[in-house]
């Protein structure tokens, strides 16, 4: 017999993705360049150059067991030691390669980091909006995902509600900065007293209440944005990374999940992600790009079309009338929609060829999210559209 649980799935399958799938067969119709596809949070600028060069030189200078055998279950260790070198140069830490557990990318490390720190039936909090990924990512381990309502006007948290839902029931706190879908960084006096009541909370109850920090966007910061890294405000941090968006890489499942070096038991948890690993099938990321990304360990792609692409859009909703607080990196923004029912606004949008997802699923109704990961060429033959889908629809 077929598994229900699985099954029941099907029911709930990913909007996003089915959105992307729309828009490629209107692709098919009219051209894909004249679909304005703000759907998917795919990657739009190339890897970087040294990156190719990495993957050139390795290919052909190292041996073949070397580069497609199989990884150490923990990854490869001159490889955790580079990222651990890096984040300590970066964010002033001391972690070690010990600290450090190769992942197929951020969702890779969610699942292991989840798993170290909860067991079933323990709550994880999450704020929205949030990825709404995290569901199959914590449902499936048998802890029970609770969301906080949103604090709209910011973004940021909203501590009032959040208190409410901070009962001894709670092993985690999964917090995503910069954020999907807002793109609003959480600013160091959120972390600050988000960390300082998590503290409390655990003198309170009498255990640890851990943050699993989900951090893909890192590095993709618009001007003036706070650099913001939740280790240092917080001993018992997960980080969890993904060179996906950073390096444009979201193909080649690779990124890690760091435990803080003050961790409580943080000389286990990289050990029991191993055995985590044996269990999911998450296991062993391939070796060839494990050895290439500790080759350009501190670089990105050049990702500052995101902000250009951010700017024309946050200028066009302004000038329309959209309610929308402006991101601070990521390629996400998340306004307000026209109507209450954000998915009869996105429906509407569909006759413009304007692919935008509604935010019931990233638990704030009423709004709805773009992803301008796209070339900026298109961005700007989009804004007449979505000026006419404004007009025509909602100004009459
Ligand atoms: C907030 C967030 N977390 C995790 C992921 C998964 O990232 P990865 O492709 O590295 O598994 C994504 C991907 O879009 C994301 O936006």
């Amino acid at each position: 017999m077929i598994s229900e649980k699985y099954k029941k799935m099907l029911q709930g399958k990913s909007v996003i993705r089915e959105l992307a799938e729309f828009a490629a067969e209107r692709g098919k119709e009219i051209g894909y360049e004249n679909v304005f596809d703000y759907s998917l949070g795919n990657p739009s600028v190339p890897v970087p150059e040294e990156f190719t060069k990495v993957m050139i030189q390795l290919l052909s200078t190292k041996s073949p067991a070397e580069l497609h055998g199989y990884s150490p279950s923990l990854g490869i260790p001159s490889v955790r030691k580079k990222i651990a070198d890096s984040l300590n140069r970066r964010f002033d830490l001391n972690y070690t390669e010990n600290h450090i557990f190769m992942t197929t990318g951020a969702a890779g490390a969610v699942a292991h980091a989840v798993r170290c720190v909860t067991k079933p039936g323990d709550e994880v909090l999450t704020f929205a909006p949030f990825f709404p990924e995290y569901h199959p990512y914590i449902d499936l381990t048998g802890a029970v995902l609770k969301v906080v309502p949103p604090h709209p006007e910011d973004f940021q948290i909203n501590f009032t509600l959040f208190e409410e839902m901070l009962t001894e029931k709670v092993a985690a706190i999964l917090i995503n900065s910069p954020n999907n879908p807002s793109g609003v960084i959480y600013s160091s006096d959120t972390i600050q007293k988000l960390a300082d009541l998590l503290r409390q909370k655990e003198k309170e109850y009498g255990h640890e209440i851990f943050i699993i920090s989900d951090e893909p966007y890192r590095e993709i910061l618009f001007e003036g944005a706070e650099s913001i890294y939740v280790s240092n405000f917080y001993d018992n941090t997960l980080s969890c990374y993904s060179y996906s968006k950073s390096l444009s890489l979201p193909g080649e499942r690779i990124g890690y999940v760091a435990v803080h070096p003050a961790c409580k038991d943080s000389g286990l948890i990289v050990s029991m992600c191993g055995q985590i690993s044996r269990g999911i099938g998450h296991n062993c990321p391939p070796s060839l790009i494990q050895l290439a990304v500790a080759e350009v360990v501190d670089l990105t792609a050049d990702m500052s079309v995101y902000e250009t692409n951010m700017n024309l859009i946050y200028e066009k909703l302004m000038e329309l009338g959209f309610t929308c607080v402006k991101p601070d990196g990521t390629f996400y923004i998340f306004p307000k929609a026209l109507e209450e029912d954000a998915n009869a606004f996105c429906q509407k949008a569909l006759k413009y060829d304007l692919i935008l997802v509604p935010g019931d699923s990233f638990g704030c109704p009423g709004y709805f999210r773009m992803a301008y990961c796209i070339d900026t060429d298109k961005v700007k033959r989009s804004l007449p559209a979505l000026e006419r889908f404004v007009m025509n629809e909602y100004r009459k």
